[in-house]
């Protein structure tokens, strides 16, 4: 159902071009603000199998596989700025569970996603729309509540499960920050916004850059700088980058492109066998 997705072609022209400033780094940025580009893409359709959990007080969206045995593989899934509950990332969630993972999706947004801001063809309500103070206020909501729902997490499946961490886009922080721990055994993420160049200095566990082509968000140079950063620095790590994508092709490919389609399949397929690696 995830790979037969129908879909239909959205952009957002009306919204200017944002820029989110972060006061005082003490770290380079190394994938920039969340733009535009990260509310544009193609909606999904299907049926989600997952469920609505309430972990932490967090609405929390859990695709479970269907025959378990052994240990329990668990995947924390930081969504893109849609949320976890939107059509695509239950579908790329429902994904992840059909390859044995138990998927948690927090909803960081608090049933405010962007979603709410654009129509069903990802177009824009309102034009006035502040996308810079949304993803402000949505950062300040998110870090309050990430910890408390890793820890929660992983209190529900136990300290034998083997966890692991996935951000697309604005949840690539968040799969960067754990990574940074020994919360989890591997972390990946699709189209990252708002890194430094201390996430990747920081990072402990395995880390699977899956990238576009083309992502102002997070351009090649950058890539190229991470890529040094993280040999420099001995980490474990794959990076694979999709010719012809553009930013958020992991989560809202056009499934009237071949190429696109085929991007996001091998984007998630290599999520899960990176996470099995480790997982075992
Ligand atoms: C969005 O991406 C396109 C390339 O796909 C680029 O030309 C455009 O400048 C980007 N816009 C923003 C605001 O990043
Ligand atoms: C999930 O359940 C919570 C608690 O019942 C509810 O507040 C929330 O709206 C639900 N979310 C979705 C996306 O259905
Ligand atoms: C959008 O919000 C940001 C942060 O709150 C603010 O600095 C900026 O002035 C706002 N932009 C507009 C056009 O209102
Ligand atoms: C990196 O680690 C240092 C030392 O623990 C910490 O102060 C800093 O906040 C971390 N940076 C990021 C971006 O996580
Ligand atoms: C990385 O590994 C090489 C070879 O083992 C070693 O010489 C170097 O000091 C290591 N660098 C860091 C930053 O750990
Ligand atoms: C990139 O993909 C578009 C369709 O989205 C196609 O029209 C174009 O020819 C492709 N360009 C390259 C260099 O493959």
């Amino acid at each position: 159902m995830y790979l037969s997705a129908r879909a239909v072609l959205g952009f957002i022209s009306t919204l200017s071009c944002i820029s989110f400033a972060f006061g005082a780094l003490s770290s380079p940025a190394l994938a920039g603000a969340l733009t535009k580009n990260c509310t544009q893409g193609w909606r999904h359709s299907g049926t989600a199998a997952g469920k609505n959990v309430t972990i932490a007080g967090v609405s929390t969206y859990l695709a479970e596989p269907k025959h378990h045995s052994g240990t329990k593989k668990v995947i924390l899934f930081y969504s893109d700025v849609f949320g976890s509950f939107f059509i695509n990332n239950q579908l790329l969630q429902d994904y992840f569970a059909s390859q044995g993972f138990y998927v948690l999706g927090l909803d960081y947004f608090f049933g405010d996603p962007i979603g709410l801001h654009v129509d069903q063809d990802l177009h824009p309500f309102d034009p006035n729309f502040n996308l810079t103070a949304w993803v402000a206020k949505s950062r300040v909501q998110a870090a309050q509540a990430v910890p408390t729902w890793n820890k929660a997490v992983r209190e529900r499946y136990g300290p034998n499960a083997k966890y692991n961490a996935v951000g697309y886009c604005f949840g690539a922080l968040y799969s960067m920050e754990v990574g940074a721990t020994d919360d989890v055994v591997a972390a990946a993420f699709a189209h990252p916004g708002d890194l430094t160049e201390a996430h990747f200095t920081n990072l402990t566990k395995p880390l699977l850059m899956s990238c576009a082509e083309i992502d102002q968000t997070f351009p090649t140079v950058d890539r190229n700088r991470a890529v040094d950063l993280l040999t420099e620095n001995n980490k474990t790590y794959h990076y694979q980058v999709f010719s012809n994508t553009t930013h958020g092709f992991a989560t809202r490919s056009n499934p009237d492109d071949p190429n696109s389609v085929w991007s996001m399949r091998e984007s998630a397929r290599s999520v899960a066998g990176w996470f099995d690696r480790f997982s075992n």
